[in-house]
């Protein structure tokens, strides 16, 4: 097993066979090989810089019904809530001030932020700050509004694919939403220009190791800027309330083969690695993860936007998660950095 790592080390790639293996024969061992390596490459990238990323979560409004996911349509226990236009200029103006300098604009599938409201947002941002970077993560769209936020100054996106298995895919969600289209999506993105970040959930209900390699050679063949996995984690009023989690040992295992795969990636340690342990994310550092997502929310919105049950961080505010992370990669002998953090060539 040790000679597969060193192969997919060398090579970037190992096959499917090779890669279920892997995955299937970890052990304690492997993983700290395997964590070495990881911390090797992304050393050699990135050196100890750790990159972040404010989240602005503006609306958990939701068109979709996605068996997972806590702001689901049909969650009629969600307390809704949307930001305008100014809220969300607001958090970036406080973010800035705290050293973030790439907003994500994150939010359910809510049709009533119209193309041309999202674009003048986007745009607004990039004239006050113009050394910033604008990432959006608002699901699937068509092609050509995906152009128009782009052309207003949008520079990343973020659409995790969430399974690379149909089958899986369709287990996850109801029949409306397709693999093909979700995938079609991160193509267009691409093609327009976006840097892109695609990813999915560790432990999700279903999901055998089979959909993880087919997740991992996805991933290969895309070749995304950014990858984001983190365990599934299931929320009460949803149809997966019973599920059990995905483990930190498996989310682990699979940063560090990503990190190996693709040496250059931005990847995120997420607050739901935070959420499962309380070392959750220092753990993804030291695995290979170069990335950070705190929160930029106002707190009084924060415990609305609940994906999963227990999600870390609802009652702080940005500056106190900008320190309390800060001190965490200290800790472990990494550095936050005041940058855009972007995605250095290979
Ligand atoms: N547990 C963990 N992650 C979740 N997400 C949605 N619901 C959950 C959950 N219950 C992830 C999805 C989505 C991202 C924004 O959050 O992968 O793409
Ligand atoms: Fe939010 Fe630690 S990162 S309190």
């Amino acid at each position: 097993m040790i000679s597969l790592i060193d192969k997919l080390y060398h090579e970037r790639a190992l096959s499917y066979d090779e890669l279920y293996m892997l995955v299937e024969n970890r052990n304690k061992e492997l993983s700290e090989y395997l964590f070495e390596k990881a911390r090797q490459v992304r050393i050699q990238y990135y050196g100890h810089d750790v990159y972040m990323r404010g989240l602005i979560e503006f609306t958990n409004y939701c068109k979709n019904d996605c068996y997972y996911c806590g702001i689901r349509r049909s969650n009629c226990n969600a307390d809704r809530y949307r930001l305008n236009r100014e809220q969300i200029l607001n958090c970036c103006n406080i973010g800035y001030a705290l050293g973030f300098r790439t907003f994500v604009l994150q939010g359910g599938e809510d049709s009533y932020y119209k193309d041309e409201l999202i674009a003048d947002i986007v745009s607004t941002i990039k004239a006050i700050h113009p050394d910033c970077a604008v990432t959006l993560s608002i699901g699937e769209k068509s092609y050509e509004s995906y152009k128009m936020f782009f052309d207003a100054g949008a520079d990343r996106y973020l659409l995790r694919h969430e399974t690379a298995n149909c089958n899986h895919y369709s287990k996850l969600h109801p029949a409306n939403l397709s693999l093909e289209n979700r995938k079609q999506c991160l193509y267009n993105l691409k093609e327009i220009g976006y840097e892109i970040g695609c990813g999915f959930m560790v432990g999700s209900p279903f999901q055998t190791i089979d959909c993880i390699v087919e997740d991992l050679l996805f991933i290969k063949e895309l070749e995304p800027h950014m990858i984001g996995i983190g365990p599934f984690i299931p929320h009460k009023d949803t149809p997966f309330a019973n599920k059990s989690a995905g483990t930190l040992e498996l989310t682990l295992f699979l940063l560090g083969i990503i990190r190996l795969m693709l040496p250059n990636a931005l990847i995120p340690a997420t607050t739901a690695l935070g959420t499962i342990h309380p070392k959750g994310r220092e753990l993804g550092i030291l695995s290979g993860a170069n990335v950070v997502m705190p929160n930029l929310s106002p707190t009084d919105i924060r415990e609305k936007y609940m994906l999963y049950d227990n999600k870390i961080c609802t009652g702080d505010e940005a500056a106190e998660c900008r320190m309390c992370l800060q001190n965490r990669i200290e800790s472990i002998g990494y550095n936050l950095v005041i940058s855009r953090g972007d995605c250095v060539s290979i």
